[in-house]
């Protein structure tokens, strides 16, 4: 693959670094993403997204941003690009949500230790791109080669999952399944979300402010109403990994009951589980982590050996338990005892 790409930059006469030792890649004339009309370039360093790979130099007129909420991606590191036609700006629609013009390109670089066998070392592993055509709105994904040189398209409207071994977070020598999401995985968490177009980190709960000079009209942040710091942590913590399918509105299979941060202590405190597909309990019993399916579908349900009956949350994207979602649940949980 990489000496393919080594001749394909040849042939088109364009800057050249060393290609073969993971070392940089020039970019080539790359302007893909000036219009995204055309079809998609088959390797990542010719979209114009950045000027040099592995470093991820974004290109000149890439907006580098971070939501305020992430999402964790079984611990790897994500780096978010976003492209705005020239001249063209975000809009607010009436219903409070973001409308992005035609030509808006989002890419999400995510890179992690401990993959390809390299221990102690971080490595790109995929970069997705979501991106605004005439005709709608567009999922892609590029795989990274082993070298770390450069990362290929992956076609189809139904392309494969990936799987990848990483190592075990905590050191037992263990590894772990890291899956590249197939195209419909895609849609199960980015169509789902309540906004009327499927950017999930560009929404007004999670926005990053260095943003607002790219929208037609000051944006107003939503504060989080959050009673205690505690509160505070675990209400960002579900915005960043549950809100876009926990809204409770009617969209898409994977929609359910609402987490959002005003009807989170109703939704949740003392109210038992409405789900027939999942286990049954008290969402969240005050004092009690263990004791509240929240934590359970969380942090137990994707333990090894785990022998409840909760699905564990979120269904899709991860194979870990995140650190922070159990350190943070579990203080939230248990302030709400001594309230
Ligand atoms: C498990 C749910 C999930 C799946 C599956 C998923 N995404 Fe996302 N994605 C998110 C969330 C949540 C965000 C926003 C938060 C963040 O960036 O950390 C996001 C952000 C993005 C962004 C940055 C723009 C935005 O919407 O905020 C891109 C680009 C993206 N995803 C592309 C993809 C592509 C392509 C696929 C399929 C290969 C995919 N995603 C699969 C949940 C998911
Ligand atoms: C990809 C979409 C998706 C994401 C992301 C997701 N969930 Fe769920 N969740 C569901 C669906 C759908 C159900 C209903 C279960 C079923 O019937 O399959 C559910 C059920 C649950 C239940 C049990 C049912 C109930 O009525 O209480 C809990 C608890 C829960 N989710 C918590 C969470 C938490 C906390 C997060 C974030 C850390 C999360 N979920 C992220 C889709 C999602």
């Amino acid at each position: 693959m990489t000496a393919r790409h080594c001749t394909l930059i040849l042939a088109l006469g364009a800057g050249l670094g060393a290609c073969d030792d993971g070392g940089e890649v020039a970019a080539p004339t790359g302007d893909w993403v000036l219009d995204v009309e055309q079809p998609l370039p088959v390797w990542l360093s010719e979209t114009g997204l950045y000027t040099s790979l592995p470093k991820l130099t974004p290109a000149p007129g890439l907006i580098e941003y971070h939501p305020p909420h992430p999402l964790w991606s079984n611990g790897a590191d994500k780096a978010r690009l976003l492209y705005l036609p020239p001249g063209a700006r975000i809009a607010t629609a009436e219903d409070g949500g973001y409308r992005f013009p035609v030509g808006t390109v989002l890419a999400k670089n995510f890179s992690i230790e401990g993959v390809f066998g390299r221990r102690g070392q971080e490595v790109s592993i995929e970069t997705r791109l979501l991106f605004h055509r005439a005709a709608g709105w567009t999922y892609a994904v590029y795989h990274w080669n082993l070298e770390n040189s450069e990362a290929q398209l992956v076609m189809g409207d139904r392309w494969p999952e990936r799987a990848l071994d990483i190592e075990d977070a905590t050191g037992t020598g263990r590894t772990d399944p890291y899956v590249i999401p197939s195209a419909l995985d895609c849609k199960a968490c980015h169509d789902t979300h309540r906004q009327a177009e499927p950017v999930i980190g560009v929404d007004p709960l999670n926005l990053d402010p260095m943003l607002a000079p790219h929208f037609d009209a000051p944006p107003a942040p939503v504060p989080l109403p959050a009673a205690s710091e505690a509160e505070a942590a675990a209400m960002s913590y579900l915005v960043g990994n549950c809100v876009h399918c926990h809204h409770g509105r009617e969209k898409g299979d994977n929609a359910a009951f609402s987490l959002l941060p005003e009807v989170l202590r109703q939704n949740t405190i003392d109210q038992p589980t409405a789900s027939s597909a999942s286990g049954s309990g008290i969402r969240v019993v005050p004092g009690d982590a263990e004791g509240s399916a929240i934590f359970q579908a969380v942090v137990r349900a994707r333990e090894p050996g785990y022998a409840g009956d909760f699905k564990p949350m979120p269904p899709a994207g991860i194979t870990r338990v995140d650190p922070a979602a159990t350190e943070v649940l579990r203080a939230w949980i248990e302030s709400l005892g001594e309230e």
